[in-house]
């Protein structure tokens, strides 16, 4: 039987790529965005991709109604839960706008979901709710604390998961808890597309590269780091997505639901952390750009940005034993696979 997965905020950066690698991997995918930081264009994108069309329904996660609506109409095995708002910045001027989205939204979501008995949920949570960690690399067990609202925002919505999960053993519950997601698809038609200047590292350097923005600042290189500037654990997309059919395939053997897994365990709250094991410095990024896209990127050294850290970088032991599932993807195919999307749509999803 062909499970059905409910993806919110499908039509954004990671959900496209992800609904490409459900298709793949045999599930039926249903895209439910509000289209307030993507486009219908993504969407089309993925249909070109994937040579077939996929539901959408443009609706909003805070609006039961429409919710219900879906539900209703398909029989769920599971929702991968994209939809958010991401900006840091944007987080400390509008604290409302992401509390309310970010967790009014998921908290209608998850009522929804009981009404309906699907109780086998993918959460995008970040590693942002490690904070500033005590140790590297960081695994699941590392003390969570956050310091802006959007982080705040995903960990209220990991808590509200655990006190479920105690609540009712026929929850199943993954957040899984990104790293730093770059690159784009292997064919260039789909990538990252920031609203204005970009706020992530990737994107400026690769809107540098093409001509955009004259020059990037980095923030800070009195890091106590290999050469000063800050250190992240990049994940390219298209493994990330990976790692989101190997959390369904999980939940398919794990837990029990309705509508079509294999057993009649629980799952509980599961955390897993989604990123390489690797860290690498700002510079580094840089370096490896420059040699992929043969295009200067002029930098210039300024003030560490308030809130960044020096480093950060996961363990992704317990997914690879959990979930069977690595990251693959070396940090040159992400700048190549950014570089395609970048030169061939350089204008993001408005270009055509
Ligand atoms: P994105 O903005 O590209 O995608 C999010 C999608 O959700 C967008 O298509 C947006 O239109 C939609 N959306 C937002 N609010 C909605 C609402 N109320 N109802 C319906 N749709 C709504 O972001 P992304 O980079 O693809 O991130 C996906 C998720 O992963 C987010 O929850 C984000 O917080 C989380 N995350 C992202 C990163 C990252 O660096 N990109 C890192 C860690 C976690
Ligand atoms: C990486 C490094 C910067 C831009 C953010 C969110 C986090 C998660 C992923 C959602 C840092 C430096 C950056 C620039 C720079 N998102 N930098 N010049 O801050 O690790 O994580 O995105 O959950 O919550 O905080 O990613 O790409 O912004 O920064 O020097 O113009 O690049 O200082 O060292 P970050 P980033």
């Amino acid at each position: 039987m062909t499970k059905k997965i409910l993806v919110t905020g499908g039509a954004g950066y990671i959900g496209s790529h992800t609904c490409i690698a459900l298709h793949e991997a045999g599930y039926e995918v249903v895209v439910y965005d509000n289209l307030s930081n993507s486009s219908r264009e993504a969407i089309n994108r993925v249909f070109s991709i994937i040579g077939q069309p996929i539901s959408f329904i443009e609706g909003d996660i805070r609006d039961a109604e429409t919710l219900r609506q879906v539900f209703a109409a398909h029989a769920f095995f599971g929702v991968i839960h994209f939809a958010g708002l991401k900006a840091v910045g944007e987080s400390v001027a509008k604290p409302l706008l992401y509390y309310n989205n970010n967790v009014s939204g998921s908290i209608t979501l998850l009522e929804v979901m009981a009404e309906y008995d699907v109780k086998n949920l993918v959460f995008s949570s970040s590693a942002t709710v490690y904070g500033d960690p005590e140790t590297l690399p960081i695994d699941e067990t590392s003390p969570r604390s956050c310091t802006n609202p959007y982080g705040q925002s995903k960990l209220t919505v990991e808590h509200i998961l655990e006190d479920l999960a105690v609540s009712d053993a026929s929850w199943n519950l993954i957040p899984l808890r990104y790293f730093n997601p770059v690159g784009a698809h292997p064919s260039g038609q789909i990538g990252e597309d920031p609203n204005d200047i970009p706020n992530n590292l990737m994107p400026y350097i690769s809107q540098v590269a093409v001509g955009k923005l004259e020059k990037l600042s980095i923030f800070g290189n009195d890091y106590p780091t290999v050469d000063g500037t800050g250190v992240r654990d990049f994940i390219h997309v298209t493994d990330l997505a990976q790692g989101h059919v190997a959390a369904l395939n999980y939940l398919q053997q794990h837990a029990s639901s309705k509508n079509g897994s294999d057993t009649t365990g629980s799952v509980g709250f599961l955390p897993i952390n989604l990123g390489t094991g690797k860290g690498t410095s700002v510079l580094d990024l840089v370096a490896a750009f420059t040699k992929v896209s043969k295009q200067p990127i002029p930098y210039q050294f300024a003030a560490r940005r308030a809130g960044d850290i020096a480093s950060c970088y996961a363990s992704a032991d317990k997914a690879k034993e959990l979930l069977g599932w690595e990251a693959k993807l070396s940090i040159t195919e992400m700048c190549q696979d950014t570089w395609r999307w970048q030169s061939q749509n350089p204008n993001g999803y408005d270009s055509h």
